[in-house]
């Protein structure tokens, strides 16, 4: 694999920005696809339309197929051991929606207590909070220690005989480091607690393998993974899934529907109510075929490397920069890095950026919680995807420091 070809595939990176070439470095908001994945959506569209699992005729057909063949990628890709552990939601938030509810009405009581780490995204955080309030259960954070690692040792403490779940981020959307997700697994499970792991970062840069992990429920969403948006991924182990009630009622999700009471399809299909992202679930196989094949190119994964360890050198010797998310482990970190200037609010920072024709994300990257914790009111943020160039990197370097320069 060579980047120029990767870039081929993706045709927004041609555009450009104010009269800039564009340097997409916003990623882990949502990633742009390739060439795979338009072309299928569009398929998806223009021939085989058509609602699933209803009707007998042809275009049904094909669209229930490549549903279902987007069903099996994934329970490829993340070695999951069926497919009726595989459920289609709408993103990362739906899925753990879909759980916080569902589990929470089964096997969560008062007095429960739930724990996530405090450098969650609010997306693994907020419906948490809200099962505990309907409940009366707690929920209580693990901390980060100063490198934005996961205190471990805390971890251990805090699981208790009322712990119900721990919620933990496979990769911080804000500090980029990879947690110890198998470790963390161990943990819990050394005390009989289950594990949902919040891989929308994770699933991007990381190989999955939810059966090794042996976490309880994976949930990731398309958008961010080359596919297309308002799709994502619920994995649980069946012998949650099936104890755990529907949470949505509706269309295809039903066995018998009779006024004096209804049964539940089987799964998956209990768990996907009404009209499914048809179009845009199929191209979760494209997508998937896409990350699998730059992850496993050796070349590519060296080349993202030189990148990473480029930007990651030149903004610890930045001056007046704070970088969160600094792990003595390189490899336990992705593409991604927050930091803080001195004397430089990060929105002015990112609106100079964009017109140079970098995109960034700045503020508090829906991690509030985690700003508190290092005392800021929000960062500025560059993620990278394989197809971003040393040359871009450079680029971005120079221009942080005339922007820098200009603010501060
Ligand atoms: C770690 C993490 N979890 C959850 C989410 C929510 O994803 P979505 O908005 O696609 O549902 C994000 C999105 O940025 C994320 O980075």
């Amino acid at each position: 694999m060579d980047i120029n070809n990767i870039r081929k595939e993706f045709p927004i990176l041609d555009r450009k920005v104010y009269g800039k070439k564009l340097v997409y470095f916003d990623n882990a908001a949502t990633s742009q696809r390739p060439l795979s994945v338009i072309s299928k959506w569009n398929e998806m569209t223009t021939v085989s339309n058509a609602n699933i699992h209803r009707a007998v005729h042809r275009l049904a057909d094909e669209a229930t197929e490549a549903y279902e063949e987007a069903r099996n990628a994934v329970k490829n890709h993340i070695k999951a051991g069926s497919r009726e552990e595989i459920v289609f939601t709408s993103g990362a938030t739906a899925s753990i929606n879909l759980v916080a509810f569902s589990f929470g009405e089964r096997f969560v009581k008062e007095g429960d207590e739930i724990l996530v780490s405090e450098a969650e995204h609010h997306s693994n955080l907020v419906p948490w909070q809200l099962l505990c309030q309907r409940k009366g259960a707690v929920l209580k954070p693990v901390p980060v220690k100063d490198d934005g690692t996961l205190d471990l040792a805390a971890l251990d403490q805090l699981c208790s005989e009322k712990t119900r779940l721990v919620a933990v981020a496979h990769v911080s959307n804000v500090l980029g480091i990879v947690n110890p997700v198998k470790e963390i697994v161990r943990i819990c499970h050394s005390k009989g607690i289950p594990v949902l792991i919040d891989g929308a970062q994770g699933i991007v840069h990381c190989d999955v393998d939810v059966a090794d992990l042996d976490c309880d429920f994976y949930v990731f969403s398309g958008h961010k993974a080359y596919a297309a948006p308002g799709t994502g991924v619920l994995y649980g182990k069946r012998k949650w899934l099936d104890e755990m009630p529907p949470y949505m009622g509706g269309g295809e999700m039903v066995g018998t529907v009779k006024f004096s009471g209804t049964t539940f399809a089987e799964l998956p299909l209990k768990f996907e109510a009404g009209t499914q992202n048809m179009a845009g679930a199929a191209t979760l196989k494209p997508a998937l075929e896409f990350a699998e094949a730059v992850r496993k190119d050796d070349g590519m994964r060296k080349y993202e490397d030189e990148v990473k360890e480029y930007l990651w050198e030149k903004l610890v010797s930045f001056p007046g920069l704070r970088l969160f998310g600094n792990p003595a482990d390189k490899s336990a970190k992705i593409p991604l890095f927050s930091f803080a200037i001195d004397g430089v609010h990060h929105e002015d920072l990112a609106l100079l950026l964009d017109k140079m024709g970098i995109a960034v994300r700045s503020g508090q990257m829906c991690a509030e919680p985690l700003m508190d914790r290092f005392g800021v009111s929000g960062m500025l943020r560059i993620s990278l995807a394989p197809y971003n160039t040393m040359e871009e990197a450079e680029y971005f370097m120079e221009s942080l420091e005339k922007a820098a320069g200009m603010l501060r």
